[in-house]
């Protein structure tokens, strides 16, 4: 076995000792979302246009070169989604339980290994810190998220839209693909538009021609955990990101001939639950 595969099998085997004690533990560290303090209210579009209301479709991150790069937000689950969906929860069927539907799980063994991202959705919070970050768990729901952080992979961040000038209660999510921990976690070429595809494309059993996309692309999809099945429809739609490089993190290495960093393409999901576990309420 290469060297490098061996530390990574020891680390995972010591990880898994571990990882049974603190799963109770991190399902209850403290949260970073901010409660919302006004009724939901959801326009017809599923959420509102931050870009109308001061904020940005960028996220910010500290320290890029040149300065004042973002990273885009370029998957909205819709405030017309289930209510019970859009609650940041793994029980009940909620966003945690949703995520493990198509393999992606909080982190590994609740530890935060990349660093926080902040993005203002235009709702009234101003500039918030990401509620979490979510990452392919590699088929495994307990340590596969381990696997990710040292061999990359897919994961995203997000924030809810739910301030008190534009509650809609939308999930607002920055994903991408990145390079293996010992590459410092830089994005893959196109990272940014494959990372989003491929998290649709496990949605909706679909492989999503990330190249040909337009603003009338249109998928759906069933996927479920835990005796939840979600309905999920996606629709590609333009206006929000603009199709360039320019401000985008990494532009230099995640551009491609065939793409810019960001296409300009934002996945809208609107997503309901159709089945419950017989013993659910
Ligand atoms: C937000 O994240 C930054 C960078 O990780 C950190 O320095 C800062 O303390 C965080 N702010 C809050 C309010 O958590
Ligand atoms: C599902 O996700 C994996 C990992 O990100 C990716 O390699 C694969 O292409 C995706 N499947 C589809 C159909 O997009
Ligand atoms: C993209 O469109 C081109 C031209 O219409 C076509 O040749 C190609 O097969 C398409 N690629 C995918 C992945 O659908
Ligand atoms: C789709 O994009 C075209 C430009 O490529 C634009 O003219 C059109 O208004 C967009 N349609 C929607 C529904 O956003
Ligand atoms: C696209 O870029 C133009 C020119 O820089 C800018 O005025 C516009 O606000 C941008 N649009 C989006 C959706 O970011
Ligand atoms: C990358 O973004 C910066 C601004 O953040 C811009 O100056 C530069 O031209 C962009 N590079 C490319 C290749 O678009
Ligand atoms: C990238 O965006 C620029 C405008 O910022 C555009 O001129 C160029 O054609 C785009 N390139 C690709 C490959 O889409
Ligand atoms: C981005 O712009 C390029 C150049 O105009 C164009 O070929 C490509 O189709 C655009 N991408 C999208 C998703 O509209």
């Amino acid at each position: 076995m290469h060297l490098e595969n061996s530390r990574t099998l020891f680390l995972l085997i010591c990880l898994s000792t571990l990882a049974a004690a603190l799963d109770d533990h991190r399902r209850t560290l403290p949260s970073r979302k901010r409660a919302s303090q006004t009724a939901r209210s959801v326009p017809s579009a599923g959420f509102y246009n931050p870009l109308e209301m001061g904020g940005s479709m960028l996220t910010i991150v500290d320290g890029t070169f040149p300065a004042g790069q973002g990273e885009p937000l370029n998957i909205i689950i819709s405030g017309n989604s289930d209510a019970a969906l859009l609650k940041d929860q793994e029980t009940d069927g909620g966003l945690r339980n949703y995520w493990l539907s198509f393999e992606y799980a909080g982190e590994c063994l609740g530890q935060h290994a990349g660093s926080d991202q902040a993005a203002n959705l235009g709702d009234g919070n101003g500039v918030l810190n990401e509620t979490d970050e979510i990452r392919y768990d590699y088929g495994d729901a307990q340590l596969g998220t381990c696997t990710e952080t040292i061999n990359g992979g897919g994961h995203f961040r997000y924030w809810t839209q739910n301030g008190k000038d534009a509650n809609s209660g939308a999930i607002f999510m920055a994903s991408s693909y990145e390079e293996p921990l010992v590459d410092e976690h830089d994005i893959i070429p196109n990272g940014y538009n494959l990372g989003r595809d491929w998290i649709i494309g496990n949605i909706t059993g679909t492989t999503i021609p990330t190249l040909n996309l337009t603003n009338s692309s249109t998928y759906s999809g069933t996927t479920s955990y835990g005796g939840y099945t979600y309905s999920t429809s996606v629709k590609y739609i333009s206006g929000l990101l603009n199709n360039t490089s320019d401000g985008v993190n990494h532009n230099l290495t995640v551009m491609t001939p065939d793409s810019n960093a960001t296409d300009g393409l934002v996945a809208l999901l609107e997503v309901k639950i159709t089945g419950k576990p017989a013993n659910s309420a």
